[in-house]
């Protein structure tokens, strides 16, 4: 393989991107980070590709950022350096990434679930934003991210005390989209992936993308920019097919068109 820090394959439509540091829990380390977005961003501007799937170990999707690599930086050269700023890659995709996570999602790795579309969790994943406890703070979103996701009141918890969620808590507080039994995760995750890489690609992209603007935008503009991307796709060929293959009462053919 081309990487030493992570593992990559597909499966038709869909790309499975596995963190692979296990003696570090999967710690990103700065190398880790680089070939992470090499590989989303390769896995973006493939034709083949519609859905990927981020994923971790069954101990640990990732245990955060690593503490040994950062512990020696210094502020100038952070800010010269702007350290951090390449984790924003994942959120460059323009294809949906679901992450799946087992086991530790902390610190920096609950910040790159989030950068993810969903979270699919194992139902012994646990997630936390322990930088408080290195004397720290989140510095990839956990402070953003996790407070757009379960609200103030569990956010400030889990940033002031650095207690851990179970996936059980996360999903009922609206960070993790389902649960699933450990074993049974990565395959369901798969699975629901290629639910998603199955359906017309640009009404997909459009779909993540219109998700997304909802954070930034006044809710009169998002609605403006959803018509206009609802007016769009029937320019598309998918759509003539979609509607037709209904009308037939057949599965639609897909040509992402
Ligand atoms: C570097 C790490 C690491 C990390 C674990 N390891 N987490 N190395 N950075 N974030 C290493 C350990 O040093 C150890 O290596 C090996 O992985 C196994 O970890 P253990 O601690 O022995 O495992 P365990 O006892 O099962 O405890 C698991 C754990 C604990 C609870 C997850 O490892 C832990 O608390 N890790 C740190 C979590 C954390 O603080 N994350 C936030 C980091 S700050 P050796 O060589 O000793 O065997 C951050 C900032 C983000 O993420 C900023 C923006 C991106």
């Amino acid at each position: 393989s081309q990487y030493q820090y992570i593992k990559t394959e597909t499966r038709g439509r869909v790309a499975i991107v596995t963190l692979n540091r296990p003696k570090a829990l999967n710690a990103l380390c700065t190398p880790l980070m680089t070939e992470l977005n090499t590989a989303l961003k390769a896995f973006d501007q493939d034709a083949n590709i519609g859905a990927m799937v981020l994923t971790g170990s069954e101990k640990a999707f990732a245990a955060g950022a690593d503490i040994k690599e950062m512990s020696t930086l210094n502020f100038v050269d952070n800010f010269k350096n702007n350290f951090i700023e390449d984790w924003t890659g994942v959120t460059k995709i323009r294809k949906p990434i679901i992450a799946a996570v087992n086991g530790f999602a902390l610190g920096g790795g609950c910040e790159l679930a989030m950068m993810c579309d969903l979270i699919y969790a194992g139902d012994r994943a646990k997630f936390g934003q322990p930088e408080i406890k290195l004397g720290i703070i989140p510095g990839a979103g956990g402070t953003q991210r996790f407070t757009q996701a379960v609200g103030k009141a569990k956010a400030m918890h889990m940033v002031l005390t650095g207690d851990m969620m179970t996936a059980a808590e996360a999903e009922s507080a609206g960070l993790v989209a389902k649960v699933y039994p450990a074993d049974q995760l990565l395959e369901t995750a798969i699975k629901n992936a290629e639910t998603i890489a199955g359906y017309s690609l640009p009404s997909v992209m459009m779909a993540k993308e219109l998700v997304d603007a909802s954070f930034e935008m006044p809710l009169a503009q998002g609605l403006l920019f959803e018509r206009r991307l609802f007016h769009a796709l029937f320019a598309t060929k998918d759509q003539k097919e979609g509607m037709a293959a209904f009308a037939e009462k057949r599965a639609p053919k897909f040509t992402h068109e």
